[in-house]
């Protein structure tokens, strides 16, 4: 058996380090919200990394701080390349930034933003085309990633803004996930979507790890949890609220 056994080696693709979030309400007599802060975490290729904690912790602002459309007020955010150098995420310039968008780092938000009139197929395929690949061949590819998720082939046509919220949600994860990258940020992927939609979804997860992506998510679901991540990072108040005492500590 032990000959049989497939070698893994794990090679780091994310070092966060003390990160820190503070919002200044500029419009609000420059009133100061925590985001989060003292959140540290590592992540390696292949693997799915599960963010959890209670609403308003400061999980979607941390995806953000990685996506960089946030900016940390301290900390560090070592991103390893496949041509082995280091890019600081949180203190890089905007140029950097926004090559590593093309081609390594991706992002799942939790809601669809796309044109009217563009048919869910050719927006499922946009960012593939983006990357130069021929558009028959990246619409081959969404409609093979739509049909995976699930979505009606009758519906490819169609702009997706008349989707129901599941369906949006389907083609948000296929638009997000069909151009290769490194690192993919998922804001709640599963939020709206019922067992057998989610299920689906969870597969495609797992395809991208076995691919060797590597996946930072948002989830509730301790099942789902499980299904797929490989280990949670739990963000707790203590990252947002200085002050806060945790009860359990207090008995
Ligand atoms: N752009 C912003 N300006 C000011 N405050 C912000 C901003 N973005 C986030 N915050 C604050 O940071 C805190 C964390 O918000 P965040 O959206 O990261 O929470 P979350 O853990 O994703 O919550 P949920 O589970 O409800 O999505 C909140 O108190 C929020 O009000
Ligand atoms: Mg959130």
């Amino acid at each position: 058996m032990k000959g049989n056994r497939k070698t893994v080696t794990k090679t780091k693709i994310i070092d966060v380090r003390k990160i820190e979030k503070v919002f200044t309400l500029h419009e609000r007599n420059s009133i100061q919200v925590t985001g989060f802060s003292d959140v540290s975490f590592s992540v390696n290729r292949g693997e799915l990394l599960a963010l959890t904690g209670v609403s308003g912790v400061g999980k979607s602002s941390i995806l953000k701080a990685i996506y960089r459309t946030y900016l940390v007020n301290a900390g560090e955010i070592l991103f390893y390349r496949s041509d082995k150098s280091v890019v600081d995420l949180a203190t890089c310039g905007e140029s950097r930034i926004l090559q590593l968008r093309k081609r390594e780092i991706g992002f799942v938000t939790q809601f669809l933003k796309v044109l009217p009139r563009i048919s869910a197929l050719q927006a499922v395929a946009a960012p593939l085309v983006e990357t130069g690949v021929a558009e028959q061949e990246s619409l081959c590819q969404a409609a093979k990633l739509l049909n995976m998720l699930g979505i009606r082939e009758e519906l490819f046509n169609i702009s997706p803004l008349t989707f129901s919220g599941g369906e949006q949600q389907r083609v948000n994860i296929a638009r997000g996930v069909i151009a290769p990258k490194d690192l993919i940020l998922l804001d709640e992927p599963t939020a709206s979507l019922d067992e057998q939609s989610s299920e689906r979804v969870l597969t495609l997860l797992a395809d991208m790890k076995e691919k060797g992506i590597a996946l930072i998510g948002i989830f509730h679901d301790r099942k789902k949890i499980e299904r797929v991540a490989d280990k949670t990072y739990e963000i707790s108040r203590k990252n947002t609220d200085k002050s806060f005492q945790d009860i359990r500590e207090v008995a």
